[in-house]
């Protein structure tokens, strides 16, 4: 049985707690679910040199694309003041939409929770005329 958008945003929630960022005190979470079911999780990881720094998002998508998976469904994220509840959703950075169209199609589900909303979209709202592979 498929996880529920519920179950994928508590996977988020339980990966938030694994961030390390001491410079911007924002920790997020993301659990990236395959066609296949299975899920993958990131937290955002910083460094005091900044530029270094890198989003839930990407971790969790690199890691599923190294473990061998290209084709994704949705991705749950959470963020927010580190050490309290996510208290309103935000959208993705630029840098994460263009690393997730590498490998989703615009149908991709984007779950973005807070403690007590939740906003669905898809890739494809967050990031009209993306460039990629089919314009090379
Ligand atoms: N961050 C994410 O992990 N994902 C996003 O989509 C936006 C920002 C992280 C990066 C940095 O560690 C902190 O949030 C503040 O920008």
């Amino acid at each position: 049985m498929k996880i529920s958008d519920k179950e994928l945003i508590a996977l988020a929630n339980e990966a938030r707690e694994r961030s390390y960022c001491p410079y911007s005190g924002f920790s997020v979470g993301a659990a990236l679910l395959t066609r296949g079911g299975k899920v993958y999780t990131g937290a955002n990881i910083e460094n005091a040199s900044f530029t270094p720094t890198v989003c839930a998002e990407r971790v969790a998508l690199f890691t599923a694309v190294h473990a061998g998976e290209r084709d994704f469904e949705a991705i749950a994220i959470v963020g927010g003041k580190c050490g309290e509840a996510a208290k309103s959703p935000f959208t993705p950075c630029g840098v994460c939409r263009q690393v997730l169209s590498e490998f989703s199609g615009k149908d991709l589900k984007v779950i973005i929770a807070s403690e007590s909303d939740t906003l669905t979209l898809t890739l494809g709202d967050l990031l009209p005329h993306g460039f990629g592979k089919d314009l090379m």
